[in-house]
Order: C-alpha cells, then sequence, then structure tokens
C-alpha cells in the first residue's frame, strides 16, 4: 500500500489517497472518526482543537460499507476554514488586496520549519511553510493509520498508544497483559496513561509550563499484539520492518526519538541480560520467555508484541516567546505566536499509533498478499499453521 496526504493547516480540507487496500474489507466512517475523535483529545491542547471536530468523509474506494480495491479518498474539512477564505486562498489577488492580507509572517519561530522553509523555498511570507508543516496534517496520518488498523484487526493484531512520561514525571509501568486491559485504564485518562497518580503529575506539570508560557514534551509507547512472526525481512536494508518503522515514527512532527524495545538502554545493559530466550510448546510452536528487544529481530517481527517508543520535543511555539529575527528588517524580535498547544503528547501517542498499525498492516499485505481479504485470509491462516508445526 501507499499513500499521500495533501491540505493545509487553515485551508479547506486535508485529503488523503491511499493505494493497495484489498477489496472486501469492510470500513465504515465511524472506524476513522473514532481515531479522530482520539487525536483531538488531552489535557494541555490548545483552542483550535476546540474549533475543530474532525469527521471523515471516504470519497472513494468505498461501496455499501467494502471496499472495492479502488484508491481511497479520506477528506477532512478544517471547520477554522471560514475565518480563513482570504488569507489561505487560492486565487490571485491584485495588489491592493495584497497589502490587506493579514497575518503575513516574517519572524520565523525557533524549533519550526519556518526559516529553514523560506530560504529553501524562497517565501516572504513564512505563513506558506507553516500551514503544511503544521501537525494538522497528523490527522489524516491518523485516518490512515485508522484504516490499517481495520485491516490488522480482522486477524487479531491489536494495537495502542500511550503515554509513559511528560516533563520529568514517568509512568510506573504495570506489565503488559493485553491491549484490551491498557486501553481500558488509558483511554478513559486525560493524559492517556496507565498510571493514574502520574497522570494527576502530569498535568500539573502541563498547567505549570502553560502558566510560564513554555512548553513540555514526553515519550509515548506503541504496543502491538499479535503480530505473526515473519513480517519484514531481513535480505534487504529497506525491507526490515524495524528499521521502516523508526522512520515512520521520526517523521511525526516533533519525533526525536525512536526506540524497539529496551532501545538505548540495550545499549547499557549485559547480552546476557538483552536477548529474550526461545522456548518451545506444542501448538504453541516457537516463543520468547522474555520481550525486551521489542518483538523485532533481523528486521523481521518474532511473534511477540511489538514495542515502540517515541520521544516528542517540547512544543516550539511559545506563549513567551524565543528571540528571532525578522526576515525583511534583519531586527531582533521574538518569534511569532500562532495559536498553539502546550503539550500535545497525549494526542501524539495516537499519530505514533496510527504511524506503527500502518507499518505492520503494510508489511503483513507484503506478506499475505494484497488483492482481496478472502485470499489474504487463506494465506494467513495456512502460514500461521504451518509455523506452529514448524
Ligand atoms: C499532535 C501534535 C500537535 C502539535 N501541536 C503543535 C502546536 O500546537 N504548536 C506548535 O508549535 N507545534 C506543535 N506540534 C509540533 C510541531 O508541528 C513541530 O515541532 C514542527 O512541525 C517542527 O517539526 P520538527 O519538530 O519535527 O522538526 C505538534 C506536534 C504534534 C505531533
Amino acid at each position: 500500500m501507499r499513500f499521500l496526504t495533501a491540505g493545509e493547516s487553515h485551508g479547506p480540507q486535508l485529503t488523503t489517497i491511499i493505494e493497495g487496500v484489498p477489496s472486501q474489507l469492510p470500513l465504515t466512517a465511524e472506524d476513522i472518526n473514532e481515531h479522530l475523535a482520539r487525536r483531538q483529545k488531552g489535557y494541555g491542547r490548545g483552542r483550535r482543537m476546540q474549533i475543530e471536530k474532525d469527521q471523515v468523509q471516504i470519497l472513494s474506494g468505498v461501496r455499501h460499507g467494502k471496499t472495492t480495491g479502488a484508491p481511497i479518498t479520506l477528506v477532512v474539512e478544517n471547520k477554522d476554514w471560514t475565518h480563513w477564505t482570504k488569507i489561505m486562498g487560492a486565487e490571485p489577488l491584485t495588489e491592493e488586496e495584497e497589502k490587506e492580507v493579514k497575518r503575513k509572517i516574517t519572524r520565523p519561530r525557533p524549533g519550526h520549519a519556518d526559516l529553514n522553509g523560506a530560504i529553501k523555498y524562497r517565501h516572504r511570507d513564512m505563513r506558506n511553510v507553516l500551514e503544511r508543516s503544521s501537525a494538522r496534517e497528523t490527522t489524516v496520518r491518523v485516518a490512515v493509520g485508522a484504516l490499517a488498523q481495520v485491516i490488522l484487526r480482522q486477524f487479531g493484531i491489536k494495537l495502542a498508544g500511550h503515554v509513559l512520561e511528560i516533563g520529568d514525571v514517568k509512568a510506573e509501568q504495570q506489565p503488559f497483559t493485553t491491549v484490551d486491559a491498557l486501553k481500558e485504564i488509558t483511554e478513559s485518562s486525560e493524559v492517556r496513561c496507565m498510571d493514574e497518580a502520574a497522570g494527576e503529575k502530569m498535568k500539573a506539570a502541563i498547567d505549570d509550563a502553560k502558566e510560564n508560557g513554555d512548553s513540555i514534551g514526553g515519550i509515548v509507547e506503541v504496543i502491538a499484539e499479535n503480530v505473526p512472526i515473519g513480517l519484514g525481512s531481513f535480505v534487504h536494508y529497506d525491507r526490515k520492518l524495524d528499521g521502516k518503522i523508526g522512520q515512520a515514527v521520526l517523521s511525526i512532527n516533533a519525533f526525536k526519538g525512536v526506540e524497539i524495545g529496551l532501545g538505548f538502554e540495550a545499549a547499557r545493559m549485559k547480552g546476557s541480560k538483552v536477548h529474550d530466550e526461545i522456548a518451545y510448546e506444542e501448538n504453541r510452536g516457537f516463543y520468547r520467555s522474555s520481550n525486551r528487544l521489542g518483538g523485532f529481530e533481523g528486521g523481521m517481527t518474532n511473534g511477540m508484541p511489538v514495542v515502540v517508543h517515541g520521544a516528542m520535543k517540547p512544543i516550539p511555539t511559545l506563549y513567551k516567546p524565543l528571540k528571532s529575527v525578522d526576515i525583511d528588517s534583519k531586527e531582533p524580535f521574538t518569534a511569532s505566536i500562532e495559536r498553539s498547544d502546550s503539550c500535545a503528547v497525549p494526542a501524539a501517542a495516537v499519530v505514533c499509533e496510527a504511524a506503527v498499525a500502518w507499518e505492520l498492516a503494510d508489511a503483513f499485505l507484503d506478506k499475505f498478499g494484497s488483492d482481496t481479504m478472502e485470499d489474504i485470509h487463506k494465506a494467513y491462516e495456512q502460514y500461521q499453521e504451518e509455523a506452529r508445526n514448524f
């Protein structure tokens, strides 16, 4: 499968076209809206998320509740667009109108794409950069991830994205049992955290940052269960699934680190404490007695839950702005302020979940075929049977 996204933060809509989705997959707008709503929630979001009530429109590739195999077009409208039609319109402006266009941006915000993007594409109004580099784009990435999760769920593969750390507050982690059990707790937490006491401290840390015109980041975890052995491949660098997941996670706005399983911690430990021993049981087949490597060996899944961590830097737009330089006057100024969240880590957990879901679903179809769900089910069941009896 592949997908493209298009759309600006204050343009009329965000669009994605997804190609390569098998036919006969049951799919409704509700399957996607559920995840869009999850992305909009979370303690620390700014006013923009109160304006937007994201709802997807499915414009192609689905008929009477089932995919046809044709490209699927998904659209999410920006409600805020009605206030921005002049500023963001596609039609050319007269010289007079140009003078009237407000909200021109000439003071780049540190930590954003503003200055590099302006120099690269020779924009004197950095709104041309900001509008597309904004994390509003993650709305359709979540829509794409929701579709991926619909495919995966057909095979019992479920995912949960949740928050491990915000600022300097760490959740005390309970051993993983099932995705449903984890979500039961995290989905009702305002910071999407399994540790209630830490969750309260996280909210206090967000309040503190907000009061001081500052922002904070954090660490999220995505777990996927029931992943079969052998998604991805060791045979070539660009087919290693852990590598693809790494790229997908680092492509999320503000993500600066990614780990699989123990990640960086493994580098500080002895091999005997890192590698997962192999065990065997009749009917179950081969399995690992621990899961420190997060479900990956040799670029392939090993049948244990996939565990991915992503580190999000603090939001760059600060209400107490950092120093910057105006690109027209070259005078020092404090950076522009564009309406902003003070912490978006709980929402970012949903985005990260979507990114991992997409990579897993894509690798799944690579292994089991991609025309019709029926063929994929047959190939999957036969392989699972053979893997159990290997
Ligand atoms: C869900 C989510 C929401 C975000 N909201 C904001 C925001 O309100 N204000 C802001 O300045 N940055 C926000 N960001 C981060 C910026 O989009 C990001 O830092 C910026 O595009 C620069 O890219 P980079 O940090 O990956 O280099 C958000 C990121 C995510 C994942």
